[in-house]
């Protein structure tokens, strides 16, 4: 819940007298897997910096004043599409929201004529969300524009790793080692799973996954994850659960008898929760199926930190915009221990 949300002291930025300029590795945020941990550590630092000063009724910034951003959402969405918009605006830019609905798409145009017709108008970057795996790479190979990939088909959703695992390291005290973390549910086609578990990975957090043996990929334990076809021992060897959504739309045959069934025995309850160590994390990357992964109880409950991820998730898709777009304003200084503190310029 966001009022019982830890702020813990070792994370808050404290000055220093050293500057630099931080930068990720890549030029676009396409996966996890092309990221390296610092590049996640200064996604999470610059984010804190930015929730502390931008999300406060009243505050601003014109970061991005110069930039026009693309939000071309070829699927539906509303946490992703919505938090990146507002943190556009939060920034200062120019934004465009494409209505792929209404489109040239269903003329008959490619995606890529459309985007480099898009192009041609002069923009920055392109918030990418679509239903084929590796749409984004593809287009970032062909076009000039910054692309983020706001999740491609059953592939990659790194922005939502990085709000998932911003949440966990606030809670956690910024440290992953040692700690555990489950994801259950319908691995097979969520793009939320292979991104949490190459995030958390990288942080140093062991993984597991949970789910029926229909929904668990063959061959996922060569990622390094445990796989557990039972909730119980699941939530025992965790210190953090991340129930994923059933993803009805991508199912084109039935992997489970029925929703009361997978209910019954891998959904989060009450009953369940009350068996559970009082210190373990409820996650959930939304929209959720109440009743199925979560009953109401408990996705409103003390161990759920839903409402904070999605606060963190505008925190995060503002430290990547920033990052991407304009990485030379953000300068940082060093602590007391020599880690970077990210720093956003003084804010209106
Ligand atoms: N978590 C997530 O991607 O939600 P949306 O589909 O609403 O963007």
């Amino acid at each position: 819940m966001l009022a019982a949300r830890l702020e813990p002291r070792s994370l808050a930025p404290s000055a220093g007298d050293i500057t630099s300029t931080p930068t990720l590795s890549t030029r676009h945020l396409l996966g996890i897997a092309e990221l390296k941990r610092e590049d996640l550590l200064l996604v999470f630092r610059t984010a804190l910096d930015m929730r502390e000063k931008l999300l406060r009724p009243g505050h601003a910034s014109d970061l991005l004043a110069e930039r026009t951003i693309v939000n071309l959402f070829a699927e539906s969405s509303t946490r992703t599409r919505s938090s990146f918009e507002l943190a556009e605006q939060r920034l200062g830019a120019n934004v465009l929201n494409f209505q792929a609905e209404s489109s040239s798409f269903g003329k008959g145009e490619t995606l890529l004529d459309t985007v480099r017709n898009i192009e041609a108008m002069h923009i920055d970057a392109i918030v990418i969300r679509h239903s084929v795996g590796g749409a984004p790479w593809f287009l970032a190979e062909r076009c000039r524009p910054v692309f983020i990939n706001a999740g491609d088909g059953r592939h990659e959703h790194p922005t939502q790793a990085l709000l998932d695992c911003l949440t966990l390291y606030e809670r956690w005290d910024g440290r992953f080692e040692g700690r555990r973390v489950v994801i259950v549910g319908d691995i097979l086609h969520g793009r939320v799973a292979l991104s949490n578990i190459l995030a958390l990975r990288l942080l140093g957090a062991e993984v597991a996954v949970c789910g029926p043996p229909t929904l668990i990929p063959r061959g996922i334990e060569d990622l390094g994850v445990r796989v557990f076809n039972r909730l119980e021992p699941a939530l025992e060897f965790a210190d953090a659960v991340n129930m994923l959504r059933i993803q009805r739309e991508r199912q084109d045959r039935g992997l489970f008898p029925s929703t009361g069934e997978y209910a019954k025995y891998f959904g989060l309850n009450r009953r369940r929760m009350a068996s559970m160590k009082k210190d373990l994390l409820v996650l959930h990357p939304g929209p959720i199926n109440r009743g199925i992964e979560l009953d109401a109880e408990t996705a409103d409950g003390p161990s759920s930190v839903i409402l904070d991820q999605v606060e963190n998730g505008v925190a995060v898709r503002m430290a990547v915009l920033a990052l991407l777009l304009a990485p030379s304003a953000i300068a940082a200084t060093h602590d007391r221990r020599g880690i970077e503190v990210p720093r956003t310029p003084a804010v209106a």
